[in-house]
């Protein structure tokens, strides 16, 4: 009778088992021949192709090249960003520019502009429903729990540095892609850690001769906003007609995002609003003037702003702003956003790890230095690392490209127009790349061996022997 009842079990075992497989066999089929992407008209197709009649190929709204005018900036804020994050004891992290979608909404938080407004979603091809980076912080935290690193020494300090996707309204300052310097210290509750971050985004900027001042708040915990809330909404309900369609949304959604409105009708009704440092607990106001006697020693120049707040929810406790001295306040926005987020690592499922890190927005930066450099154009020396190879002759030309391929070989930074024949025409070029000096090689050069370097300030030459041009080159561009 059992063995009977034993034989039935294991039939019917088998045939789910093959009707699994068969179904899990259909749906690698199914997957595979879904068309990649939707099929498009023979008009759209065309579309696509050839592009619309008349149009030229444009830059998306938003979005910026970076040209090579801008590079020594650009390269300028990495390598200072790089220089300061290691000092101080920070690893390089990368993570993707893919992420799950819900990993930033679950840390943003529903409600925020962010994420409400601005995050670029889509569905993969495999159904995943993907988010492009809007912020570094959410895919550090991922990153800090899928690779374990609680059971590292704690902190462990990661930085990064890479672009970001916010399909934010473009104006000045506020691009849709966006590039960040960030910093993250995972594993210590400690209000040196949260100064540490602070001097670490303002030296930054020091160094790179950008005078700042860190506007400084405390949020304090979700408890603390507890009863801060319950007042808060109770103001925002009596205002209801003097906000803007989205803040009258946010009373009952996310009250406090009402405080980082962009729409400046808002302004002077939430700038009256109930301010959260008087619902502080005793521990968190401690914590905060612990983190703000930090400053005081460390001479970071601060201000205290009880209006701020941050546009992202999983701030905790301490939170900051870095904006530019000299700009008119009101019409400044700012160069670096900061806080804690003790929370965090535990709601996305790691062990509870307290966190704090900044980000600097690269472009704001940018924009910064290009205004420097042209109210210093006058004062700037020119550059000395570049030179110009210029050719005469049939005979030189042929010679020249060796020549410039030994000379790079050995470090030096050449600009060169083969294609021109007239020295006057190569001169104006070599004018325009702003080179100090000028190599001149002719047919007589090329015959006995030498070479002409002229000196493009004083429009001085002097021949020499091309076997010691570059020992005459490395003494004359030494700094
Ligand atoms: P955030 O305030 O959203 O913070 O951004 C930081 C900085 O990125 C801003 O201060 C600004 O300089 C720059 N930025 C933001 N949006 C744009 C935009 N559309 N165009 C150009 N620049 C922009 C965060 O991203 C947090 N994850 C910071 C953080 C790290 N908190 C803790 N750790």
């Amino acid at each position: 009778m059992l063995k009977k009842h034993m034989k039935k079990i294991k039939k019917t075992a088998k045939s789910i088992t093959k009707k699994r497989a068969e179904v899990s066999v259909k749906k690698i089929i199914q997957e595979e021949k879904r068309p990649i992407p939707a099929a498009l008209s023979e008009e759209e197709e065309q579309l696509i192709v050839k592009g619309p009649k008349g149009k030229l190929p444009s830059l998306l709204r938003g979005m910026k090249d970076v040209l090579p005018k801008d590079w020594p900036h650009w390269k300028k804020i990495y390598h200072t960003a790089e220089g300061i994050a290691e000092a101080y004891g920070f690893g390089y992290l990368e993570t993707p520019v893919l992420e799950e979608a819900s990993l930033f909404i679950r840390s943003i938080g529903r409600g925020t502009d962010i994420i409400d407004k601005e995050m670029y979603v889509f569905e993969d091809r495999d159904g995943t429903r993907v988010g492009m980076r809007p912020e570094f912080t959410a895919g550090a935290v991922r990153a800090y729990i899928s690779h374990g690193m609680h059971t590292l020494p704690q902190p462990v300090k990661l930085w990064s540095f890479g672009q970001l996707f916010r399909h934010d309204r473009p104006q000045a300052g506020r691009y849709r892609q966006l590039h960040q310097f960030n910093c993250e210290s995972f594993g210590a509750h400690d209000p040196a850690v949260d100064a540490e971050l602070i001097v670490v985004a303002y030296n930054f900027l020091r160094d790179l001769g950008i005078e700042t001042t860190v506007q400084m708040n405390s949020i304090g915990t979700p408890e603390d906003r507890q009863n801060y809330l319950v007042e808060l909404t109770g103001y925002l309900r009596i205002k209801r007609s003097y906000l803007c369609e989205d803040c009258k949304k946010r009373i009952t959604r996310n009250p406090l995002r009402a405080l980082d409105c962009k729409n400046e009708s808002c302004r002077p009704t939430l700038e009256e609003a109930p301010q959260i440092v008087d619902w502080l607990s005793e521990a968190s106001k401690n914590y905060f003037m612990k983190v703000l006697e930090f400053l005081d020693e460390l001479e970071a120049p601060y201000t205290l702003k009880p209006t701020l707040v941050r546009g992202l929810d999983y701030y905790t406790e301490t939170v900051f702003e870095i904006y530019e001295d000299s700009v008119v306040e009101g019409q400044q926005s700012a160069l670096c956003g900061g806080g804690r987020y003790d929370l965090l690592v535990g709601e996305l499922g790691g062990p509870p790890t307290p966190a704090c890190g900044f980000a600097l927005g690269v472009e704001r930066v940018m924009t910064i230095l290009r205004r420097k450099a042209e109210e210093n154009k006058d004062k700037v020396e020119k550059p000395v690392g570049g030179v110009f190879f210029a050719h005469l002759g049939e005979q030189a030309r042929r010679r020249t490209l060796k020549m410039i391929e030994d000379l790079r070989r050995d470090g030096v930074v050449l600009h060169h127009s083969l294609g021109k024949t007239a020295l006057k025409a190569q001169l104006e070029l070599a004018d325009k790349f702003g080179v100090a000096y000028t190599l001149i090689l002719g047919q007589k050069e090329v015959q006995d061996g030498t070479i002409i370097i002229r000196d493009m300030e004083s429009g001085i030459q002097e021949i020499v022997d091309q076997k010691k041009l570059k020992s005459e080159l490395e003494k004359k561009t030494r700094v």
